[in-house]
């Protein structure tokens, strides 16, 4: 028997303006794009915005359905977007924003399991961390690789026999 531990680091900042200018730059897109969220069932309103390696920022939001496991996470929707559109440049970042009926949420919004699963399978393609940045109105936490919030996970490696 071995005892194995995983640790996870990340940066916290309480301003926006605390953060380098091209993550608050990417801020800014996932919160503007948060109020186009379709949310009418949940009223969490979800902006995620992704930035390829060449600079272009893809955004997209929740997007809810009556038949509830039809709705999809702003975070698949944006690199969906991105993945298909720009099949050639690889996402190097992510920043995730969300409002409920007070407006942004105190709290950073972390990317569900399912999110954490296809973001981990970008990093994986392309063998480039995606940075995230999840915010709140007055906390960022920045974690360079998304792979780290799924650890032992499940990729393309454990289909091999
Ligand atoms: N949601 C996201 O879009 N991203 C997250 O990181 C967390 C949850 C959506 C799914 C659903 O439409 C609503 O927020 C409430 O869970």
């Amino acid at each position: 028997m071995s005892s194995r531990n995983i640790t996870i680091s990340w940066s916290e900042y309480k301003d926006i303006s605390e953060l380098n200018p091209e993550d608050r730059e990417l801020v800014i897109a996932a919160r503007d794009i948060s109020v186009k969220a379709y949310a009418p069932y949940s009223g969490f309103n979800v902006g995620a915005a992704v930035k390829l390696d060449d600079g272009t920022i893809i955004t997209g939001t929740n997007v809810e359905n009556a038949a509830f496991p039809s709705g999809i996470c702003a975070e698949r929707n944006a690199l969906a977007t991105a993945i298909s559109n720009y099949p050639s440049r690889i996402p190097v970042a992510i920043a995730i924003a969300a409002r409920n009926s007070n407006g942004l949420t105190a709290d950073p919004v972390s990317p569900c399991g399912n999110c954490r699963q296809v973001i981990a399978e970008e990093e994986f393609r392309n063998g480039k961390p995606i940075r995230l940045i999840l915010t709140g109105s007055n906390k960022f936490q920045v974690i360079e690789k998304g792979g780290d919030l799924l650890p032992l996970q499940f990729n393309r490696d454990s289909l091999k026999a």
